[in-house]
């Protein structure tokens, strides 16, 4: 199974970055959990990072042409403002999760859009690095054994 873990803009500031609000873990040790865990799990993972809406967007295209299972996105700032970003989802037709660190339905009015929020399974929100993780748990239990009926 070949997951995508992709993160928006700011992402690789983490550890930098607000710590009060994302905390003191760096991008290096986010990309460190996320890769022992998908050993843990049998799991294949490439993890992008970009501070670029383009970019993103091409990289969820190639993952249709890469036969990519599953994407874990957290898209960051683009979450709030980005059409082409729901848009390449809907278009490659790819299992995916939507992740934020930070709780972000307890956060600013703007935050509380969601463009992802369309096409995504589920949304974890609010429980730092571990949210990639269960996230990635997600993905593979619905793509093992189908979907699941509620939205957690
Ligand atoms: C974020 C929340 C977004 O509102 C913000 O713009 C980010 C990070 C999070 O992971 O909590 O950059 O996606």
């Amino acid at each position: 199974m070949k997951i995508l873990v992709i993160n928006g803009p700011n992402l690789n500031m983490l550890g930098i970055r607000e710590p009060e609000v994302y905390g003191n873990g760096t991008y290096e040790e986010l990309k460190m959990r996320i890769t022992d865990h998908c050993v843990t799990r049998g799991a294949e993972v490439e993890i992008f990072q970009s501070n670029y809406e383009g970019a993103i967007v091409e990289k969820i295209q190639n993952a249709y042409f890469n036969s990519v299972d599953g994407i874990v996105i957290n898209p960051a700032g683009y979450t709030h403002t980005s059409v082409a970003i729901l848009d390449a989802l809907k278009a490659v037709s790819i299992p995916c999760v939507e992740v934020h660190i930070s709780k972000v339905d307890s956060r600013e009015e703007f935050r509380q859009v969601s463009y992802v929020r369309y096409v995504a399974l589920t949304t974890i929100t609010g429980k730092g690095f571990n949210g990639y993780l269960e996230a990635i748990d997600y993905l593979k239990e619905y793509i093992e054994n189908g979907s699941k009926d509620t939205k957690s």
